[in-house]
C-alpha cells in the first residue's frame, strides 16, 4: 500500500498542497494589503489629532510640530483609573504656549468620557473638546459640540477666575449649567477639567521640559 501524504500524485496529497498553496498566497496578500494601507492609515490618524488639537489650541498660538512634541504623565487624582494622559506642548519660537491634554473622565453616567482639553501657558482654558462617550442620547450627549454649546463654557475659565468650589455644576453650587435631568454627566466633565488645571498648574515647568516621547512611539508602532 502507497501512503498517500507521499505520493504527489495522490488526490489526497494533491489537496493538501492546493490548500498549502492557498493559504500562503493568502498571507502573502494579507501582508502586501497591510504594508500598503498603513501608511494611509497612519496619515488619516495624523490628520484627526491635528484637527483634535487645533480645535482647543488656536493654530496661531504656536508654530512647533504639536501632534510630535508629547509626553505621557500619570497622577492618581488628576488621571484617575491608571490612565496615563497624553499631554502636547505647543510652542511659539520655542516659546511654551500652550497645553492639549488628551485623558478621560472615569465618572460619566455610562463611564468613561474622553476629553482634550486646551490651557494656555496664563493657565487659562482655551477649549475643551469630548471625542468619545457613551452617555445617553437626549441626556447626558449634551457634553458634544454637535448637540450643544455647552462645553464652551469652559473657555477662558482659570484657577484665577473662578473659585474652587464653583468648578461643579450648578446644582452643586457651582458654575456650570447642568442639563435637564441629567446631572452626572456634566458634573464628571467640570471636575476632570478643573483636575487637569489643577494639575497643569502643579506642573506646568516639567510639562515643557521632558523630552518629547514621539520618536519612542513612532520606534513602538514599527
Ligand atoms: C435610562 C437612563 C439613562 C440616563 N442617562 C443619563 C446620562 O447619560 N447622563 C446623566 O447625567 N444622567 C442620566 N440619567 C439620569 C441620572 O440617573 C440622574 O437621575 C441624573 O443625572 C440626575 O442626577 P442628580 O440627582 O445627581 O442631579 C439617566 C437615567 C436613566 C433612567
Amino acid at each position: 500500500m502507497t501512503d498517500a501524504s507521499n505520493n504527489p500524485r495522490h488526490p489526497v496529497a494533491r489537496n493538501a498542497i492546493a490548500l498549502g498553496v492557498i493559504a500562503l498566497l493568502g498571507t502573502a496578500l494579507l501582508a502586501w494589503v497591510n504594508s500598503a494601507t498603513k501608511p494611509r492609515i497612519a496619515e488619516q490618524e495624523r490628520r484627526q489629532l491635528l484637527d483634535q488639537l487645533e480645535q482647543v489650541v488656536p493654530a496661531d498660538r504656536f508654530n512647533n510640530a504639536m501632534h510630535e512634541d508629547f509626553i505621557l504623565v500619570s497622577d492618581t487624582l488628576a488621571f484617575p483609573g491608571g490612565q496615563q494622559a497624553q499631554v502636547f506642548r505647543a510652542r511659539q519660537q520655542g516659546v511654551p504656549a500652550a497645553v492639549a491634554m488628551k485623558f478621560y473622565a472615569i465618572d460619566g453616567y455610562n463611564g468613561r468620557i474622553d476629553l482634550i482639553v486646551g490651557i494656555l501657558a496664563d493657565g487659562q482654558v482655551s477649549g475643551v473638546r469630548v471625542l468619545q462617550h457613551r452617555e445617553t442620547p437626549g441626556l447626558g450627549d449634551g457634553i458634544e459640540l454637535r448637540r450643544s454649546d455647552w462645553i464652551l463654557s469652559f473657555n477662558g475659565r482659570s484657577l484665577d477666575n473662578t473659585a474652587a468650589e464653583d468648578w461643579t455644576v450648578q446644582r452643586d453650587g457651582g458654575d456650570f449649567d447642568q442639563f435637564t435631568g441629567a446631572t452626572i454627566t456634566p458634573r464628571a466633565v467640570v471636575r476632570a477639567v478643573h483636575r487637569a488645571l489643577e494639575y497643569f498648574e502643579e506642573n506646568q515647568e516639567a510639562l515643557f521640559s521632558r523630552p518629547s516621547e514621539f520618536a519612542a512611539s513612532e520606534e513602538a508602532e514599527r
